[in-house]
């Protein structure tokens, strides 16, 4: 049910605002508004916090539905139901719930996720955005980088230095709302994909916020940071088996009408191996995101699980898209067909929320534990 109805909404919806997102590179406010009445911005988020009371695995398909027409919504969608709903039901308080969760599962606010810091990538203990206390404030001072949903959001996720003397234990997660003096979007980054979604620069200089804006405790932060990530790669894991799906989709129709030697392409067996393989990798992709899906909702450790789906799934969607591609031929590589776009939008998922050589860092480090 949960396939058919956001399968639904994204054709009718989505699909027609698509050429005019990748052309103008506008944030969909339309889209993510009308997805917000489908209770898609808070998917896992139980009822009584405005979410939409459903599992990890509804989530994905929702997500997966979603970025088989765009991966630009799919993404800022992702990012507001895993990386900041997810942080705040998991992490927030009573009244943080209250003020911040409500709304943003709701869709009413939208929310950002603001680790990365141009010298902290792969390394996010690293990072040197400080927040010192200040009677009853932190102030917050420092850049982060590539974040997503970072024009739009009303509230951030902001990671920052508490003690420098404690390293990565001295790292705490904070609540910040756009608006607050001090706290101002920077460069917005040019991608090569992803044309609807925003990937920007924060700023945060002499930023006071209220000290009840801390999530956790102070030191929590970078634990805060990993686990929500844990989660948000289940998402780009789905993320990548929707561009991939949309793919195959387009191009076993193509095959079955591109007549060349006489007959359909489809019946050479070139093509006929190149779809088999896409197929048999999108289903294994599904099963492995589906298995650690399945595992956060039944309350066991995903973290493997999380890493092994968001590596196979975000590699295999290149190898699909670039398959496409070759049945295509010179046409996959004109905008006239949406082949062009998925093949772009699909390189960043092997690179944003930890990258493969991450992912496999994360994956043998739990084996060799
Ligand atoms: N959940 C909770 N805690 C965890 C954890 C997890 N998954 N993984 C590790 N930890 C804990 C460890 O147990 C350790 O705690 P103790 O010291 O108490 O034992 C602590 O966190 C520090 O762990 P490590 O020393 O292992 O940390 P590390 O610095 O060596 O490396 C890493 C960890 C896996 C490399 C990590 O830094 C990482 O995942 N890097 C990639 C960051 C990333 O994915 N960034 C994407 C940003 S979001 C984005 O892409 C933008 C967007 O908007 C879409």
């Amino acid at each position: 049910m949960v396939r058919e109805t956001v399968r639904n909404f994204a054709i009718s919806e989505i699909k027609p605002m698509v050429a005019k997102m990748e052309k103008t590179g506008e944030f969909p406010h339309e889209i993510i508004k009308k997805a917000s009445q489908l209770g898609l911005c808070g998917i896992k988020i139980p009822v009584e916090f405005g979410g939409g009371g459903m599992d990890t695995i509804s989530y994905i398909i929702a997500i997966e539905e979603i970025c088989k027409i765009s991966a630009s919504v799919g993404v800022i969608l992702s990012v507001n139901n895993s990386l900041v709903c997810d942080n705040i039901y998991h992490y927030g308080n009573d009244e943080q719930r209250e003020k911040y969760l409500i709304p943003l599962a709701k869709g009413e606010l939208l929310g950002c996720f603001a680790l990365t810091e141009a010298d902290a990538g792969s390394d996010a203990g690293n990072i040197r955005t400080s927040a010192r206390k200040e009677g009853g404030c932190y102030i917050l001072d420092g850049t982060k980088v590539f974040t997503t949903n970072g024009v739009n959001a009303h509230v951030a996720i902001v990671f920052a230095v508490t003690d420098k003397e404690k390293g990565k234990k001295g790292i705490s997660a904070f609540i910040v709302e756009k608006g607050t003096s001090g706290f101002s979007v920077g460069r917005e980054e040019e991608k090569m994909g992803l044309k609807g979604s925003e990937t920007v620069e924060l700023i945060f200089d002499n930023c006071k916020i209220p000290k009840e804006n801390i999530l956790g405790k102070e030191g929590d932060g970078f634990k805060i940071a990993l686990s929500t990530l844990d989660s948000g790669r289940i998402g780009i894991a789905a993320q990548s088996i929707g561009i991939a799906s949309a793919c195959f989709e387009e191009a076993l129709k193509y095959s079955k009408e591109r007549v060349q030697f006489g007959k359909p392409i489809s019946e050479f067996q070139a093509i006929k191996w190149m779809i088999a393989d896409m197929s048999t990798e999108i289903e294994a992709a599904r099963v492995l995101a589906f298995r650690a899906a399945y595992l956060k909702d039944s309350k066991e450790r995903f973290t493997k699980e999380a890493a092994q789906a968001k590596l196979y799934a975000s590699e295999m969607v290149n190898r699909v898209a670039y398959k496409a591609g070759q049945i295509f031929g010179g046409y996959g590589y004109c905008k006239e067909y949406s082949v062009e776009r998925f093949y772009r939008d699909a390189r960043v998922t092997t690179l944003y929320e930890g990258t493969s050589e991450i992912q496999r860092l994360v994956i043998a480090r739990e084996l060799l534990r």
